[in-house]
């Protein structure tokens, strides 16, 4: 079913990972795509695994913690593709230690390409995506659901997302847009992805042993379910709905579990 025939969709974070998964099955459903990601030089690589899609698919190399290129992502996004309905506030790094180990220079990166971009773009999206009446999607995670030790940042920028969510809600009410957010669940990562350890060097990141992971596509598809249904929040598995369920009812349940997991991890 082309159910986002010449839909636009600006993904941020899409020259690789989910971004990129998320951009192949718009494509495949008919849409159009600005890709994005920080260097131009990555353009024709990006680009090359796009090539039957034709010019429905754009790259557009933007750093999102800038104002300016966030504001020039946005308008060369509508200037090729003459609209925006769909963005997706999807690019962000990720980091791993406690507050007190990371460095400022963490702390702002991943406050920086996590809140304050997402912030930026959608600022500079909202006119256009009132006028389709289209939607404003955040990927946030389950690590929103309760704050997880030793990803005091991580945790922290992505629970930031619920509130823009509702707050947009509101500011956006009588307007037809769609705001929302998923929890998104392990998805596996590409083999080349790298997290930022304390002092801000970029480190692989961890293989998930024993946790159930979804895979790229499979986690695009339900990113891409909800925007269609217009759902407001989406938690994906069935450890992030049980997470989810009880923090709401008996958080204390969560706390104790979630302190015991980081207890073991930093056992020396
Ligand atoms: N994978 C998971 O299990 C999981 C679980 C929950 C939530 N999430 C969230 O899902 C999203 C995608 O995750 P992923 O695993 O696909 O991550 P990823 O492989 O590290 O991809 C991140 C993307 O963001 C881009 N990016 C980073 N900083 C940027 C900036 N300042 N401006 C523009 N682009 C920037 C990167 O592009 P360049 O390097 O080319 O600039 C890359 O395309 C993230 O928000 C992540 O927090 C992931």
């Amino acid at each position: 079913m082309m159910r986002f025939q010449n839909k636009v969709f600006l993904i941020t974070g899409s020259s690789g990972g989910l971004g990129k998964a998320i951009a192949t099955r718009v494509l495949s459903e008919g849409g159009k795509v600005a890709l994005n990601g920080r260097s131009e030089s990555k353009a024709s690589e990006v680009l090359g695994a796009f090539k039957e899609f034709g010019d429905r698919v754009i790259y557009i190399a933007a750093d999102i913690t800038s104002a300016d290129d966030a504001e020039r992502l946005v308008n060369k996004t509508v200037e090729h593709f003459g609209g925006l309905d769909v963005l997706i506030n999807n690019a962000g790094m990720s980091a791993f230690g406690t507050l007190e180990q990371s460095s400022p220079a963490v702390i702002k990166e991943i406050i920086d390409s996590n809140l304050t971009g997402s912030l930026y773009v959608s600022h500079f999206a909202i006119p256009f995506i009132k006028k389709n009446k289209g939607s404003i999607e955040f990927i946030s995670s389950l690590a929103a659901i309760h704050g997880l030790g030793n990803y005091s940042l991580y945790s922290s920028v992505k629970m930031a997302y619920i509130g823009a969510v509702q707050s947009l809600r509101k500011e956006l009410q009588g307007d037809g847009v769609h705001v929302g957010a998923i929890y998104l669940g392990f998805t596996k990562n590409d083999a080349t992805k790298k997290t930022l350890n304390a002092n801000g060097g970029l480190e692989d990141v961890p293989v998930r042993a024993g946790l159930p992971v979804a895979s790229q596509s499979e986690s695009a598809g339900i990113v891409l379910d909800q925007i269609y249904k217009r759902k407001t929040f989406v938690v994906q598995s069935a450890l992030g709905k049980t997470n989810f369920i009880v923090n709401r009812i008996l958080p204390r349940i969560i706390h104790w579990v979630l302190s015991n997991q980081y207890r073991k991890m930093t056992k020396p």
